[in-house]
């Protein structure tokens, strides 16, 4: 089964802002990481049992540089993901990730790697 996880919404941590000044988004708002390294998003997954997951990130890049994060998977870094322009802040698309997670709780955090920091992430579909 999927959980829906909003980037503005506890358990998720969002190391910004939460606006709603961008169309378009679901729940309350979405997050603006602040524009640096490391200011990441991180949303809180269980799994009822160890296996690969699927990580549905919605966001909005409205540059037109893809934003570059790690995936860190309970701390550990799993793989490197590039958030293409989506032509708009108001442009929000769906890019899907497989992780594999234990069973239980996990975090999964979007660690930008550049001074641009992430896109504005709506949510995630885990
Ligand atoms: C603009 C936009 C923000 C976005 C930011 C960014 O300021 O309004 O929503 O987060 O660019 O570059 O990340």
């Amino acid at each position: 089964a999927t959980t829906h996880h909003e980037a503005e919404s506890s358990p998720t941590v969002c190391t910004g802002t939460v606006d709603t000044d961008w169309p378009g988004y679901s729940g309350s708002g979405f997050c603006n990481a602040t524009n640096a390294t490391g200011a990441y998003v991180q949303f809180a997954a269980s799994a009822p049992s160890a296996g690969t997951a699927t990580v549905a990130v919605r966001f909005a890049n409205g540059t037109t540089a893809g934003r570059t994060a790690d995936l860190l998977v309970n701390g550990t870094k799993v793989q490197t993901v590039s958030f293409e322009p989506t032509s708009a802040w108001s442009s929000w698309v769906t890019k899907t990730l497989t992780v594999t997670l234990p069973a239980g709780a996990s975090t999964i955090r979007l660690d930008p790697t550049t001074s641009g920091g992430l896109p504005n992430i709506d949510y995630a579909d885990i």
